[in-house]
């Protein structure tokens, strides 16, 4: 953890880039999401783990807006979002990855970068030629490229038949293409190999600092490299928040975990420091 991450987390000082606060949620007779009251530290890297159906993508859900919850409040740089819809959160600096979705599958790389650009550049073109305005767009899907370690030689590629990695890593470059101030990451690893998993680690550790993320993720060494914090879901409610070495040593983290063989809570944890 970083010593101004540390400093703000432990003073409470400052605005939090995300804040919720007694999040619920009920889907019929489950309690999905219980309570929840969640602090983002601006530039932190913060991990949310939890055995499966414990209720994180519902958190996601609810923080990016594509859930209402039944009650509670989400902070946003300490404005009050809770009401605002999904699109409207991403305007006001919360975006979302991994939704495959968000992919045009037929179109090319460069293709799709240009298009997320040109979706959240407002009216900053609209003044402009179109022709200079379309010269800039492309400049700038070529540098968002590179930002994320996408291959130029892909760039005039479909989306659609690029290998598993590299699809992950453009769909986090249309993530970042709104600049977020927080960003939302649900399994990033998810169905990825070996290779390709630190490949995204990597990725994911150079954007530290450029946004505030809150990462969902079952690849244990992931999150434990990568986390400043980490927050333990279990049951629809955060049991446990602290640093990487806190949660190992956490008594109901390893309680929680017990039985679960996917997700074990590492007995090594590499620092990232
Ligand atoms: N739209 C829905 N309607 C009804 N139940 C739902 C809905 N979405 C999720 N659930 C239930 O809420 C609980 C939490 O699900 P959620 O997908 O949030 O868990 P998760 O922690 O993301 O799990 P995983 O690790 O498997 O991705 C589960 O029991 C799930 O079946
Ligand atoms: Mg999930």
């Amino acid at each position: 953890m970083t010593n101004t991450i540390a400093a703000a987390s432990k003073a409470g000082s400052g605005t939090a880039a995300l804040q919720a606060r007694g999040l619920m949620k009920r889907f019929g007779a489950l309690q999905a999401t219980n309570d929840v009251s969640l602090d983002l530290v601006p530039g932190e890297i913060h991990g949310l783990i939890g055995p499966n159906g414990a209720g994180k993508s519902t958190l996601i859900h609810l923080l990016s807006g594509t859930l209402s919850p039944d009650s509670g409040q989400l902070l946003l740089g300490g404005r009050d979002v809770t009401s605002l819809s999904g699109h409207e959160r991403v305007a006001a600096g919360l975006a979302r990855s991994f939704q495959i979705t968000n992919i045009f599958k037929n179109y090319t790389v460069l293709d799709n970068l240009v298009l997320a650009l040109q979706a959240c550049s407002g009216s900053s073109f609209r003044f402009w030629r179109a022709r200079q305005a379309e010269t800039e767009l492309y400049e700038q899907a070529r540098a968002l490229a590179a930002e994320c370690a996408i291959d130029a030689s892909l760039l005039h590629t479909q989306a659609g038949v690029l290998p598993h990695g590299e699809q992950r890593k453009v769909e986090f470059a249309l993530a970042l293409a709104s600049r977020p101030q927080v960003l939302l990451l649900d399994e990033p690893m998810a169905g990825m190999g070996p290779d390709e998993t630190l490949r995204l680690t990597e990725l994911i550790e150079t954007m530290r600092g450029k946004a505030t993320m809150l990462l969902v993720e079952h690849d244990m060494e992931a999150v434990f490299r990568l986390a400043d914090r980490i927050s333990v879901l279990v049951a629809g409610h955060i049991i446990a928040t602290g640093t990487a070495a806190e949660i190992r040593d956490n008594e109901a983290v390893r309680q929680a975990y017990l039985g679960d063989d996917d997700t074990p809570v590492p007995t090594k944890v590499e620092s990232h420091a």
